[in-house]
C-alpha cells in the first residue's frame, strides 16, 4: 500500500485515466478479467492484449452481419467494400493524415508494408538508402534491395542536442545524422545508368526504437527532406536531394501515433496487434499520395489489375493507390474488425494512454537504477534510459536492461527470463530482432559480433552470454492496460531474486550473500565419515515416459541398457516430450530381459503394448536417429505399435528407436551445439549425459525449504519423492549436496565420471498424482532460491559410465558408492 501511495505522489496525475470513461481498475475488472489468474504480462511492445470486450463486439459484428469479397457488385459486396473504406480512414485519422494527401495500403503487417516499399522504391545506381542504426530487421532487409540495384546503404546515428552550439536556446534542438561505413555492392553485372542527378534516396528510422524504447524527434522528416545540407553535414550524402522518409511506427504508435500533418513523411508502417491485439496478420503502409506515385510496382493481380489480355504482354492497372497496391482479396475480415479496437483507443485518447504507460515505465526505470547489491555495487544497466522524465516524449513505455552480480558479472538474460516465468511474469529478452540498437547499446564491436556467430549464437538461441559478455537484454514494456501492481510485482521479482543482501558469516564480517559461490562450497567440512549407499536403480526406456526400478540391471556403452533407447516421435517430425505432452508421464513401461519385451501401459487404451526387443536385445539393431521411423519387425508392427501411442497420448505421433551401435549422437548435440554435457560416450536419447544421480540427502533438504516455504504460506503439501527429478540412480547417505563435489566416482566395481550438475526447468514442476498430471511453480521456484549457479539451476549430478570392455557388468542396489573429491 505504501508502496502504491509513493508512486501515485509521483506519478499520481498520470496513471490509470482519471478522466476516462473507465479507470484503470474498472478496465482491468471488465475487460481484462483473464489476467487475473496471476499472469504479470510484461512484453506489450512484442504485442499488447486485445481486451475481451472489444473480441465481444467484434463476435457480435461478425455474427449479425454477413461479410462478403468486396471484389464484386452484390449489396454484401459493397457493404463490405463500405467497410474497408471507413477502416481506411480510421487509419488515416488515428494518424492525423488527410485523405488527400495519404493513402492507407492494408499489407499483412509492417514488414510486409517494409517490404513494399523496399521492393517498389525507384532504387538507381546513385540512390542512398540511409538508416538510424536503431532499427528493426524488417528494416534493415530493404537494404537488399537498395544494394541489389546499385544503390549505396548507409547506417546513422542521429545525434540531439537542445540548441546548436553559439545558437539561442529558442532555436529548437538540433540534430545531426552522422554516417558509419558506406556499403556497396559490386554492381559491375548491372548496366551502367547515365548519371543525371535526379535519383531518389531513402531515410527511415523508428518513430520508438523497439529496443530502448527511446523515441526519435519527428523533426528529422522536414530536416531531411528540405534541411538536409546541414543535417547531413560531412558525410557524402550531404549533397544528395530528393529524400523521402520512411518512418517505422510498429512499435510507436501504440502509445504516440506520430502525426502526419505536422511530420509529412512520405512512408509509415503500422501492425494493428501492436494497437489492440488483435487482429494479427493485418498491417498498413501510410503512404503520401504523390510519392506512391512514384514507386515502379512488377507484379500484378486479382485485385491490382483493371485489364489483361491472357495470351499477350497487355495489362491495365488500378489507378487509386490501395488498388494498385493490395494484391488479391482484402483480408477484409481483420480489416473489418479493427474499428473495435480503435474505438477502444478512442474512448481512452493517444494522450491518456501515453501518460499512463510511461507513468509505469519511469516508475520501474527509477526503482531499477536505484537498486544496489550488499555490497554497494549497481544491479542493474538500463539502456537508453538516461531521460527520466515523463512528459519528455523522448522514451516510450519501454524498459531494457541488464542485471549484475555483486562481483560485477552479469546475470544472463535467459536466467532471468526463466526465473520470471516461473513467477508468472511474461517478459521479452535476446535483442528484439534490433541488431544496430543491441550492437550500439552493449557496445558490441563488430568483431564481438562476429566472433559472436562463429561461436554460434543466432537469434532466438539459448547464448546469452559470450565471453562474459551479453549478447541481447531483458525488455519490459507496458500496455494501455498494464497496471502499477503489475510493475510493483516486476521489481519485487527483480529485487528478491537477483539482488543480494548483506549477510554475516563466522567471524562477523559482512559480505554480499548469494550466486557467487556453489551452494555446496559451505559443507565442506561435515563430510568427515561419508557412507554412501545405491539406494535405487531406475531405467526409462522411452523418453519422458515412466521409469521402472529394479534391484539389479546390466551396464553397457549407452549407460543402463535400453535406457531411453525409444522417443516419440510428432507428426511434424518433433520430439515429443512432457514439457509439451504432459501426459507422457502418465505412459507406464517396464522391460522382461529373459523374454526380450518392453510392455508399454495407458489408462487410456484398453490393452497393453508389448513390443519385441529381439533376442540380440543386448546390441540394440541399427535404427539411426533421423531414419524414417522404428523400422520393427514389419509394417503392419510398426503401425500397431503408433496407433496405440497415438491413443495414448491423443495425438499423431510414432515410436522412434535409436542406434547405440556406432553413432554418438545426443539429442542436444543435433538440435543446438553446446547444449549437451556428455560428448565423449555414447547415449541414447538422453538429453545431456547418461545417467542422472539424485542424492536422497540432496531431496530431503529441499523438502525441509518448501515446508518452511508452506508454513509462511498456510499450505500443506505432499513431500517430494526423488522419482520427480527422473533419476536412474539414488544415493542414501552422507550430506546433502556433496554430490556436487565428487570428480569420479565408484558404485560396486563400477565407475563414472562427473559432468557436473543436471540444469533443471520446468519439467520437475509436472507431477502425477493419481493418474492426474499436475503443474505448478514447485520445486523450480525454491531450487531457483538457493541452487542457481552461472545461470543455471542445478539439481542432481549427471554421470558417464568408464566403461570396461572386459566385464560384463550389472549394477545392484545396495552397493556401495564411493566418490573421490578432487
Ligand atoms: C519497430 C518494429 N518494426 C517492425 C516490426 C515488425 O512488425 P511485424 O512483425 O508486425 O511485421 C516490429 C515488430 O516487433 C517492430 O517492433
Amino acid at each position: 500500500m505504501i508502496a502504491m501511495e509513493e508512486f501515485l505522489k509521483e506519478f499520481g496525475d498520470y496513471y490509470g485515466y482519471p478522466d476516462g470513461p473507465k479507470n484503470i481498475k474498472e478496465i482491468r475488472e471488465t475487460e481484462f478479467k483473464r489476467l487475473d489468474k496471476g499472469v504479470v504480462y510484461l512484453d506489450h511492445a512484442g504485442s499488447t492484449l486485445y481486451s475481451e470486450l472489444q473480441m465481444e463486439n467484434i463476435f457480435n459484428d461478425f455474427t449479425c452481419n454477413v461479410y462478403g469479397n468486396p471484389h464484386s457488385q452484390s449489396d454484401i459486396s459493397s457493404a463490405t467494400s463500405d467497410l474497408i473504406a471507413d477502416a481506411r480512414h480510421q487509419v488515416l485519422e488515428y494518424f492525423s493524415a488527410s485523405p488527400e494527401d495519404y493513402s492507407c495500403i492494408f499489407t499483412s503487417g509492417a514488414t510486409a508494408a517494409l517490404k513494399l516499399v523496399g521492393e517498389t522504391f525507384p532504387w538507381t545506381q546513385d540512390s542512398n538508402f540511409l538508416y538510424s542504426m536503431e532499427n528493426h530487421n524488417s528494416v534493415l532487409g530493404i537494404r537488399e534491395y537498395a544494394l541489389g540495384q546499385g544503390a549505396s546503404a548507409c547506417a546513422v546515428d542521429v545525434e540531439e542536442a537542445a540548441n546548436q552550439p553559439g545558437q539561442l536556446a529558442s532555436s529548437g534542438p538540433f540534430i545531426k545524422v552522422k554516417h558509419r561505413a558506406v556499403q556497396k555492392r559490386n554492381t559491375s553485372k548491372l548496366q551502367k545508368e547515365e548519371t543525371r542527378g535526379d535519383a531518389y534516396n531513402l531515410f527511415a528510422f523508428p518513430s520508438e526504437c523497439n529496443f530502448t524504447g527511446l523515441r526519435f524527434n519527428l523533426d528529422l522528416v522536414k530536416l531531411m527532406k528540405e534541411n538536409t545540407e546541414t543535417t547531413l553535414q560531412g558525410s557524402p550524402f550531404a549533397m544528395s536531394k530528393r529524400w523521402m522518409v520512411l518512418i517505422d511506427a510498429a512499435k510507436g504508435c501504440a502509445t504516440l501515433p506520430p502525426n502526419l500533418s505536422e511530420y509529412p513523411a512520405d512512408f509509415v508502417v503500422v501492425s494493428f496487434y501492436k494497437l489492440f491485439g488483435y487482429p494479427t496478420g493485418l498491417g498498413a503502409l501510410l503512404v503520401r499520395n504523390d510519392a506512391a506515385k512514384l514507386l515502379k510496382k512488377t507484379y500484378f493481380s486479382g485485385g491490382t489489375v483493371a485489364a489483361s489480355i491472357a495470351d499477350i504482354d497487355f495489362v491495365k492497372r488500378r489507378e487509386r493507390v490501395e488498388d494498385f497496391f493490395e494484391d488479391g482479396s482484402a483480408s477484409f475480415l481483420s480489416i473489418a474488425a479493427i474499428r473495435h479496437g480503435f474505438k477502444l483507443l478512442k474512448s481512452l485518447t493517444s494522450s491518456a494512454i501515453w501518460m499512463h504507460t510511461t507513468s509505469l515505465s519511469m516508475y520501474v526505470k527509477k526503482k531499477l537504477q536505484a537498486l544496489r547489491h550488499g555490497n554497494g555495487a549497481v544491479v542493474c544497466v538500463l539502456y537508453g534510459s538516461e531521460n527520466l522524465k515523463i512528459l519528455s516524449h523522448k522514451s516510450g513505455p519501454t524498459v531494457t536492461f541488464n542485471l549484475k552480480r555483486p562481483d560485477g558479472s552479469w546475470f544472463g538474460y535467459l536466467e532471468v527470463e526463466k526465473l520470471a516465468s516461473l513467477s508468472g511474469i511474461q517478459l521479452r529478452t535476446g535483442c528484439f530482432c534490433n541488431p544496430g540498437a543491441c550492437a550500439k547499446y552493449l557496445d558490441l564491436s563488430h568483431s564481438d559480433l562476429l566472433s559472436n556467430v562463429e561461436a554460434g549464437h543466432i537469434c532466438w538461441d539459448g547464448n546469452d552470454l559470450i565471453n562474459g559478455k551479453p549478447t541481447g537484454a531483458v525488455r519490459v514494456s507496458f500496455g494501455y492496460m498494464s497496471t502499477f501492481e503489475e510493475a510493483k510485482k516486476f521489481i519485487d521479482f527483480i529485487i528478491s531474486s537477483f539482488v543480494s543482501p548483506l549477510k554475516k558469516i563466522g567471524n562477523g564480517i559482512i559480505v554480499s550473500g548469494r550466486f557467487t559461490q556453489l551452494p555446496g562450497e559451505e559443507l565442506e567440512s561435515k563430510e568427515s565419515f561419508p557412507s554412501y549407499y545405491l539406494k535405487s536403480v531406475t531405467i526409462y526406456p522411452i523418453k519422458s515416459c515412466a521409469g521402472f526400478s529394479v534391484t539389479r540391471w546390466p551396464l553397457c556403452r549407452t549407460g543402463l541398457l535400453h535406457d531411453r533407447e525409444w522417443m516419440i516421435q510428432g507428426l511434424t517430425g518433433e520430439i515429443l516430450t512432457q514439457k509439451k505432452v504432459p501426459g507422457m508421464s502418465l505412459i507406464s513401461t517396464f522391460i522382461d530381459l529373459e523374454e526380450g519385451l518392453l510392455s508399454v501401459e495407458s489408462a487410456r487404451c484398453k490393452d497393453k503394448l508389448h513390443i519385441r526387443i529381439k533376442t540380440d536385445s543386448y546390441n540394440p539393431r541399427s535404427h539411426e536417429f533421423n531414419s524414417h521411423a522404428n523400422k520393427v519387425e514389419n509394417h503392419n508392427e510398426e503401425t500397431r505399435i503408433n496407433c496405440w501411442f497415438t491413443d495414448a497420448i491423443g495425438r499423431q505421433c510414432k515410436l522412434l528407436r535409436y542406434s547405440s551401435s556406432n553413432s554418438k549422437h545426443c539429442l542436444n548435440r543435433n538440435k543446438a551445439p553446446g547444449l549437451c554435457r556428455d560428448l565423449e560416450s555414447n547415449i541414447n536419447f538422453a538429453n545431456e549425459a547418461q545417467f542422472l544421480l539424485i542424492s536422497e540427502e540432496s531431496v530431503a533438504d529441499l523438502n525441509r525449504r518448501l515446508e518452511a516455504k508452506d508454513e509462511d504460506d498456510n499450505q500443506a503439501r505432499k513431500k517430494l519423492d526423488p522419482y520427480r527429478f527422473r533419476p536412474n540412480l539414488v544415493i542414501s547417505g552422507g550430506e546433502a549436496y556433496t554430490e556436487d563435489k565428487w570428480r569420479t566416482l565408484a558404485i560396486g566395481d563400477h565407475h563414472f565420471t562427473s559432468l557436473g550438475g543436471c540444469n533443471r526447468c520446468q519439467m520437475i514442476n509436472i507431477s502425477n498424482e493419481a493418474g492426474q498430471v499436475k503443474k505448478s511453480n514447485e520445486p523450480l521456484t525454491t531450487l531457483a532460491s538457493y541452487r542457481r549457479v552461472k545461470g543455471k539451476i542445478l539439481f542432481g549430478t549427471l554421470l558417464r559410465y568408464e566403461i570396461d570392455a572386459k566385464t560384463e557388468s550389472w549394477i545392484r542396489v545396495g552397493e556401495e558408492v564411493n566418490p573421490d573429491i578432487e
